[in-house]
C-alpha cells in the first residue's frame, strides 16, 4: 500500500503528498430477505482462501427492481464492512469515478476521492450501481483494478491508489436495453455473474411485509397475487413495482378516513396509476 490509513472519521488522506479528501459510506436498512443461494455465490466471489489469492469482481444482473442492488448491500454488510454504491450513469467520466479536482474557497484546487477509491483506501465494499449504462472511456480507467494488480491511476491529480487487501467491489447491471455494451476485456474482469429472477410467492410476501410493516394483509395479499400471476405471464413487473402499488393504495385506504369505501377498486386504481391500464391483464376480477 502506498499511504497510511485513515482512522474510520477522518476524512482526509495524503498519498504520495497529496491531500484527497474521501467520502462516507451509504447506511441503509437493507435486509435481504430469501434466495440464500444468491447470496452465497457473492459472498463466495469475494472470500480470498489463501495469501496468494485475490477476490473475484461479481456482476448482479436482472430486471430493474429485482433486488440487485439491495443484494450487494446486504452482503456487503454481512462481512461488516462500509458500503460505498456509486450510481453510474452514461455521463459518468473516469474522473468522476476515480478523483475530481474542485476549486475551494481560496481559489486553489482541491481533490476528491469518489466513493469507489475511498472504498478502495478505507478496505470498504464499493457498489458500481447500473454499471452498465457508463461508457467504454469511463471502464478503461478501471481495468488494472479489476485485475491482479488492483490500483487505479488517477491522471488529473497524478497519483497511482492502490486497494486495501479488504477492498470489495461487485457491479450490478440492468438486462435492459438502454445501456451501453461492454468491452471484452473488461466483461472478462467482471466475472462471476450471478443472476437475479422473481422470488418465490412465499418469499414476495416476506418482503413486502419487511419494507411496508405498516400495510393491511389483505394489501399484501392482492399485491402478491397480482404480482405472481404477472410472472407466470412473463410481465416484468418486480417486488419494487408491488411495493409502490402496495404503499399508494395504502395511502388512498388511509384517506377514506375510516370510511368504508371500496377498497378493491383503489387497489386496481393504484395498480394503473403505477403500472398502466396492461397491467390490469393480471387482475382477479371479482
Ligand atoms: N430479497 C429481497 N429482500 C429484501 N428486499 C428486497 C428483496 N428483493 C427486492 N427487495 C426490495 O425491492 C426493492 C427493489 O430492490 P433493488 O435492490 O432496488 O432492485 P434493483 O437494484 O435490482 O433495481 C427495494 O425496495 C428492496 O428493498
Ligand atoms: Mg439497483
Amino acid at each position: 500500500m502506498n499511504y497510511s490509513l485513515p482512522s474510520e472519521h477522518e476524512s482526509r488522506i495524503s498519498i504520495q503528498g497529496v491531500e484527497i479528501a474521501l467520502g462516507f459510506p451509504d447506511e441503509f436498512n437493507f435486509a435481504w430477505i430469501g434466495q440464500r443461494d444468491v447470496l452465497d455465490q457473492l459472498l463466495a466471489a469475494w472470500l480470498i482462501i489463501d495469501e496468494s489469492d485475490i477476490p473475484l469482481n461479481p456482476r448482479l444482473i436482472g430486471k430493474p427492481g429485482v433486488g440487485k442492488t439491495t443484494l450487494a448491500y446486504a452482503a456487503a454488510k454481512h462481512l461488516n464492512k462500509p458500503v460505498y454504491i456509486y450510481q453510474c450513469t452514461m455521463d459518468t467520466r473516469p474522473e468522476d469515478l476515480l478523483i475530481t479536482p474542485v476549486v475551494d474557497t481560496t481559489g486553489g484546487i482541491r481533490y476528491v476521492a469518489s466513493s469507489l477509491v475511498t472504498a478502495m483506501i478505507r478496505g470498504g465494499v464499493c457498489i458500481l450501481d447500473e454499471a452498465n449504462r457508463m461508457s467504454e472511456k469511463s471502464w478503461a480507467s478501471l481495468a488494472p483494478l479489476l485485475d491482479t494488480r488492483r490500483y487505479i491511476e488517477s491522471i488529473v491529480a497524478g497519483l497511482k491508489v492502490s486497494a486495501h487487501p479488504d477492498f470489495r467491489i461487485c457491479v450490478t447491471m440492468n438486462d435492459d436495453a438502454s445501456t451501453f455494451e461492454i468491452p471484452e476485456y473488461i466483461h472478462s474482469r467482471l466475472q462471476p455473474q450471478i443472476y437475479l429472477d422473481f422470488p418465490e410467492s412465499e418469499e414476495e410476501r416476506r418482503i413486502l411485509r419487511e419494507n411496508l410493516p405498516f400495510i393491511d394483509e389483505y394489501i399484501v395479499d392482492y399485491v402478491i397475487n397480482f404480482l405472481q400471476r404477472a410472472h407466470v405471464g412473463n410481465e416484468n413487473y418486480t417486488i419494487r413495482d408491488g411495493i409502490n402499488v402496495a404503499r399508494y393504495a395504502a395511502k388512498r385506504i388511509k384517506c377514506l378516513n375510516g370510511n368504508k369505501g371500496n377498497v378493491d377498486n383503489l387497489l386496481r386504481q393504484a395498480i394503473v396509476m403505477t403500472l398502466g391500464d396492461d397491467a390490469l391483464t393480471y387482475l382477479i376480477e371479482p
